[in-house]
C-alpha cells in the first residue's frame, strides 16, 4: 500500500498509520497474507517519503512509533504479515548524515556520499542522468565538488564502498526487525553499487531539449550506474543480519534479463525474492508479456515477486487499454500470475479494477511532473487516495481534502460499491485469493509448461492444478493433460455458472483470459 494515501485517521488529507490499523478488516477480508508499506519515516517529502531524514523513527505526519507498534500488533492478530520499505541507495539531503557531509568535508560523513572534483571543463564528473531528469551530479558551491544523486538532488547516493555505511544499515535492519516486521522491500536495490572509475554510460539515443525524464534516462544504456556485481555481495550481508529473525528481504530489481535478475537471490544466498518489474512498465504487449513471464517464471521460479502495477507506474487497467476492457486484462494476467510461484503482489485499488485517478494539471505533486514541465511520465494517477466509499473524500478522509487531491471515483469504483456484488472485481479477486489459498500445489508444485499450438496462449501444469492464460484476442482451445479437470476460476466475467464443472479433453479459454483447473 502507498501508505500517504491508504486512510487518513486524522483529517489532515495525509494517509496515517491509524489509519491503515483502522482498514486492515479489508485486506483480512480480501484474503492478503503480507501488506508492504511504502516509506512512513521522517522525510522532508521531496520524493514523498522515498527522501528518508531518519531510518528509525515515524514521520508526524504519518504517526509515531506507538502508532506502528499497534499497527503490526493488529496486523498479527488478523493473521496479516508486515514488510516495510528501506530506501538505501540515497538519503534525504535533510538527513544528519549528509548535513554533515556538506558541512566538514573532511570528517567522516563526507565518505558517506559519493563526492567528486568537477570535469576539466568544470561540469559534472561523467554523463550520467538522474531518473526524474537532469544530470546526476549536482554541485556543492561550497567545498567545489560534486555528489551524485540518482534521483533528486535532495536524494544523496549513498558510497556503499564505505564500511561505515554498511554497518548504519545493518544497525538499521536490526531496528525493525527487532519491532518485529517480517521483512523489508528493498528501494533501489540494483543501484546501490556503482562503477569504481565512474565511467560514463553509453549513449543510445541523442538526448533533446525538454525530453521527458523516463525518456532521457532510457537514452543511456546503464552500464555503470546500476546493476553492478558488487550489489549481491551487500545482500548477502544483510541476510546475516535478518535471517536469526526470519525476515525477509525482497528486492525493487531493475533488470528485465531473467539471468541478470536470478543473480540477486544468487541461490537462495542474497534477496529471498525479487520484484519482477517488467509487466508493471508494459502496455498491453502480449508477446512480450508471454516472453517476459515465461522467461523468469522458468528460471527461477519460487524467487519471484510478481506484480502488474505499484505506486510508479500507471495502474493495469489504464496501461491495459482502459475501461472493463483494461480490468479484464489485468485479471486475466494476475490471475496468471497466481500460478507461477513466488510471491504475488496487487497494489491497492487494484483489487477495485480502479484505473488512474485523475488529478487536475495545476493539482500534480510528483517531482517528475513538477520539475519538468510537460512530461508525461508522472505517477500521480496511481497515487490518488484509495477509494473507500462516495462520501466526501472517497471515505479516504474526513478532512476538506486529500493531500492527491483528484476527481472522486463513482459508487461502482469504491469497496462500498463493490463488496456487496458478487460479480465485482472485488470479489473476483477475492476468489482468485481463495483459490491460491485452497491449492497449494498453486504455489509450489513442480511445474511444467505444456505444448500450445498457439504462441499467445500459455499453459502451465502443477500436478494437480492446471493454469491457463489466452492473451489472444479470439478463444483459444486447449487440449488438457490426461485426468479428470474441473474449472475452480475465470478471470472473465460471467464465468460464475461456469466455476465448479468438469471438463472435456479441450477446453475453450476465452479471449484475454486466465483458468485454473483442478485435478479431481
Ligand atoms: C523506487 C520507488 O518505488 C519510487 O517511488 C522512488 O521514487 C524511487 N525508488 C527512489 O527512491
Ligand atoms: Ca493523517
Amino acid at each position: 500500500m502507498y501508505v500517504r494515501s491508504f486512510a487518513d485517521a486524522n483529517g489532515d488529507g495525509i494517509g496515517d498509520l491509524a489509519g491503515i490499523r483502522s482498514r486492515l478488516p479489508h485486506l483480512k477480508h480480501l484474503g492478503v497474507d503480507l501488506v508492504w508499506l511504502t516509506p512512513f519515516f521522517p522525510s522532508p517529502g521531496f520524493d514523498h517519503g522515498y527522501d528518508v531524514a531518519d531510518y528509525c523513527d515515524v514521520d508526524t505526519a504519518h504517526g509515531t512509533l506507538a502508532d506502528f507498534d499497534d499497527l503490526v500488533t493488529e496486523a498479527y492478530r488478523l493473521g496479516l504479515r508486515v514488510m516495510i520499505d528501506l530506501v538505501p541507495n540515497h538519503t534525504s539531503s535533510r538527513h544528519r548524515w549528509f548535513q554533515a557531509a556538506l558541512a566538514d568535508p573532511t570528517g567522516p560523513y563526507r565518505a558517506y556520499y559519493h563526492w567528486h572534483d568537477p570535469a576539466a571543463d568544470g561540469g559534472p564528473p561523467n554523463n550520467w542522468v538522474g531518473h526524474f531528469g537532469g544530470p546526476a551530479w549536482t554541485l556543492d558551491q561550497v567545498s567545489g565538488q560534486y555528489y551524485l544523486h540518482l534521483f533528486l538532488p535532495e536524494q544523496p547516493d549513498l558510497n556503499w564502498t564505505n564500511p561505515a555505511v554498511a554497518d548504519e544499515f545493518d544497525a538499521i535492519l536490526r531496528f525493525w526487525c527487532e519491532r518485529g516486521v517480517d521483512g523489508f522491500r528493498v528501494d533501489v536495490a540494483h543501484g546501490l553499487a556503482k562503477d569504481p572509475w565512474l565511467r560514463d554510460n553509453p549513449v543510445l539515443q541523442p538526448l533533446t531539449a525538454g525530453m521527458d525524464p523516463i525518456a532521457a534516462f532510457a537514452a543511456f544504456e546503464h552500464r555503470y550506474d546500476l546493476d553492478q556485481n558488487p550489489n549481491v555481495a551487500i545482500f548477502r550481508r544483510w541476510r546475516r543480519v535478518v535471517d536469526p529473525y526470519r525476515a525477509v528481504l525482497l528486492g525493487e530489481t531493475g533488470p528485465h534479463d531473467p539471468v541478470r535478475l536470478a543473480r540477486y537471490h544468487d541461490e537462495g544466498r542474497a534477496l529471498h525474492l525479487t520484484f519482477y518489474l517488467r509487466p508493471a512498465w508494459m502496455t498491453w504487449q502480449p508477446m512480450q508479456l508471454r516472453d517476459g513471464l515465461r522467461g523468469v517464471q522458468s528460471l527461477s521460479p519460487h524467487s519471484v515477486a510478481w506484480t502488474i502495477e505499484n505506486h510508479d507506474t500507471d495502474r493495469a487497467a489504464t496501461r491495459f487499454g482502459g475501461g472493463d476492457t483494461g480490468r479484464r486484462r489485468a485479471l486475466a494476467v494476475t490471475t496468471f500470475m497466481f500460478g507461477l510461484g513466488g510471491l504475488p503482489f496487487l497494489f491497492q485499488g487494484q483489487e477495485l479494477g480502479n484505473e488512474n485517478g485523475l488529478v487536475a494539471a495545476g493539482r500534480l505533486a510528483d517531482p517528475i511532473s513538477t520539475r519538468n514541465p510537460g512530461a508525461t511520465s508522472g505517477r500521480d494517477g496511481s497515487r490518488t487516495a484509495m477509494a473507500w466509499d462516495d462520501t466526501a473524500g472517497n471515505g479516504f478522509t474526513t478532512g476538506p481534502v486529500a493531500w492527491l487531491e483528484a476527481a472522486p471515483r463513482d459508487l461502482a469504483d469504491t469497496v462500498a460499491g463493490q463488496i456487496e456484488d458478487p460479480a465485482s472485481w472485488l470479489n473476483a479477486y477475492r476468489r482468485l485469493i481463495k483459490v491460491r489459498r485452497q491449492h497449494r500445489d498453486l504455489v509450489d508444485a513442480q511445474a511444467r509448461w505444456l505444448d500450445t499450438d498457439n504462441g499467445l496462449l500459455l499453459a502451465l501444469q502443477r500436478t494437480s492444478v492446471l493454469v491457463a492464460c489466452n492473451l489472444d484476442g479470439r478463444p483459444a482451445d486447449l487440449t488438457l493433460p490426461s485426468g479428470n479437470w474441473a474449472l475452480v476460476f475465470s478471470s472473465a466475467p460471467d464465468s460464475a455458472a461456469t466455476i465448479g464443472t468438469d471438463l472435456e479433453a479441450t477446453v475453450t479459454v476465452p479471449a484475454e483470459t486466465s483458468l485454473i483447473l483442478v485435478a479431481g
